[in-house]
């Protein structure tokens, strides 16, 4: 594609991320997800579960105990980052964030997320606490499915109004803008 033409890029970044929250091995199944503590900026690797460019909306999954959570209920402007390396792209994507746990359309998500990611929710003490040794903070796993840390999973859904997009390139750099006003993105160039 060419990088020309501001409809075609929104199309790639939309295009990317639904491949991203698809794929695995795709350069943004990863992102770095930006949140406020109120002191601090905090930044941590998260995977990109699903995304849907009609609600212009992203979805990740995380223990409703740990501290991005609180984080975003206190502030919940946030920022997630994806780099694809081979294609020299950064894309930022800023907006709103809520958080949902427990639910019926969460037992749905819950129920198809294979036992490896169950376990992830399965910690006795809360993701971020002090552990008296490393194996004091691993799952707890009774060789069943661990269906009691369901109440520890929840989705973080964000609602982008603004994205900002790089290229770099030999020939030249590019960057571009887009804002959500009104029903749709409107987008416009940058100095890089
Ligand atoms: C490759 C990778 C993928 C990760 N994916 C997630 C994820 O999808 N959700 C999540 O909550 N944490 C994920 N983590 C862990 C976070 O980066 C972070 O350490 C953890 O969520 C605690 O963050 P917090 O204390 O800022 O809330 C991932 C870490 C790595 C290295």
């Amino acid at each position: 594609m060419t990088y020309s033409e501001l409809d075609h890029i929104l199309d790639s970044i939309w295009d990317s991320v639904e491949l991203g929250a698809t794929l695995s091995k795709h350069p943004f199944r990863r992102a770095v997800l930006g949140t406020f503590d109120g002191v601090s900026p905090q930044m941590r690797t998260v995977i990109l579960r699903y995304s849907n460019r009609e609600r212009r909306c992203i979805q990740i999954y995380s223990d409703v105990r740990s501290n991005k959570i609180q984080e975003i209920s206190e502030h919940p402007k946030i920022s997630l980052l994806f780099y694809d390396q081979q294609e020299s792209i950064q894309i930022r994507l800023n907006g709103t964030a809520t958080v949902e746990s427990g639910g019926s359309h969460l037992k749905t998500i819950w129920a198809a997320l294979p036992i490896e990611n169950k376990i992830n929710y399965a910690t006795p003490a809360r993701p971020g606490s002090v552990a008296d040794d490393p194996v004091s903070a691993f799952p707890v796993v009774d060789n069943q499915i661990p269906d009691f840390a369901f109440k520890n999973f929840s989705v973080i859904t964000l609602v982008v109004d603004q994205i900002d997009w790089l290229r770099l390139g030999v020939a030249g750099h590019y960057r571009a803008k887009f804002n959500f006003r009104n029903n749709g993105f409107t987008g416009g160039w940058v100095v890089p």
